[in-house]
């Protein structure tokens, strides 16, 4: 199978000041990430707040900038396109963000907001061609041609999620990123959301890259789970049901919550402090809060290493 997406060696580092006339300081907010997104899979991104997954969809869609590192889409480098072309490019590669309130214009109507991908790309709809784009869209989220003229306040949050959805789907992408598309919903929404990105999916043979905390959510929906922490893939779990290797991954899966909202019930919290991104311990970025670190943990930070059969961890004692 052939990859759509190929990450080698991507890092991403911010620079910030202390005060006014502090000291500059910096942190990789991404770290020498080596990623493969297998064309027509979900490949699930998962880790607590601040570890970089946003950070990792900005770069993906090149809406940030590497420090270092590849990002090939398709057997093309993003680095070596002229504007122009990563702007032509772009059509294939749509993004879906988690708070669609802040992805659409508030004064747009839906017909506007659906009709807009096509503007920006420079593509010319006549009037009876915009109206039919527009009610195939609205008809592929699950909502009615009658909505084109609503205004994003007359919207209950599902519904503009839906709206996030086609206009992601406007200029017909075969690669989506999903950037906790549902953390802002209801749980009861959030499954109704979760659904319509399967059958668009299967349907149109969408490559999916979809980010999200919750590994419960993330084992449900992808076909490959990735693991981030404080910046790097610390595991790589080929099919969603293999047993975890990293001590990470472990406690996520025992602290998060179970698929099924009837069943939520919270098991064990992650103890321990994060270290600061601005001052990584420079062994294992883990030990402090892991129940098997040793000394080696404590100095030498562990590699990604990968199995025969796709499994991926950096642990220097796996389970
Ligand atoms: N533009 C920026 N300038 C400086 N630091 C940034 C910037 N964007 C993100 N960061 C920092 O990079 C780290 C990773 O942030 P990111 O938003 O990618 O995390 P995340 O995994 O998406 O978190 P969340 O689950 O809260 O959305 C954080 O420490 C964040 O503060
Ligand atoms: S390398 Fe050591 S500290 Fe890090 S996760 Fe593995 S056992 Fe824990
Ligand atoms: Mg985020």
């Amino acid at each position: 199978m052939s990859n759509l997406l190929e990450l080698r060696g991507l890092d991403k580092r911010f620079e910030s000041r202390k005060g006014l006339f502090g000291k500059v300081r910096s942190m990789m907010a991404v770290s020498g990430v080596d990623l493969d997104v297998p064309r027509g899979q979900v490949t699930g991104v998962v880790g607590e707040s601040g570890c970089g997954k946003s950070t990792l969809a900005r770069l993906v869609l090149r809406l940030l900038k590497p420090s270092a590192g590849e990002i090939r889409f398709d057997g093309t480098e993003l680095g070596s396109l002229s504007p122009s072309d990563l702007r032509k490019l772009r059509r294939r590669m749509q993004m879906v963000f988690q708070d669609p309130y802040s992805a659409i214009d508030p004064r747009y109507s839906m017909a506007e907001a659906l009709t807009e991908p096509f503007q920006i790309q420079g593509i010319r709809l006549g009037a009876a061609e915009a109206r039919a784009k527009v009610a195939d869209l609205l008809g592929q989220v699950g909502l009615g041609s009658q909505m084109a003229g609503s205004y994003p306040h007359q919207l209950s949050g599902g519904q503009r999620q839906r709206i996030g959805i086609a206009r992601a789907l406007a200029l017909k992408p075969d690669f989506l990123v999903l950037d906790e598309p549902t953390a802002s919903l209801d749980v009861s929404i959030q499954a109704q959301i979760v659904a319509l990105l399967e059958k668009l999916q299967a349907e149109l043979g969408l490559t999916y890259l979809f980010i999200s905390h919750d590994l419960g959510l993330v084992r449900y929906f992808c076909d490959r789970i990735v693991v981030m922490y404080l910046g790097r893939i610390v595991e790589i779990l080929p099919e969603p049901r293999a047993k975890p290797r990293h001590p990470y991954t472990r406690t996520l899966l025992e602290s998060n919550f179970a698929p099924d909202p009837t069943q939520r019930r919270q098991i064990k919290r992650l103890t321990g402090e994060i270290p600061s991104a601005f001052d990584l311990p420079k062994g294992c970025a883990f030990a402090a809060r892991c129940a098997f670190a040793s000394e080696t943990c404590r100095s030498v930070r562990p590699d990604l290493s990968t199995d025969a059969a796709g499994h991926a961890h950096a642990c220097h004692h796996p389970l």
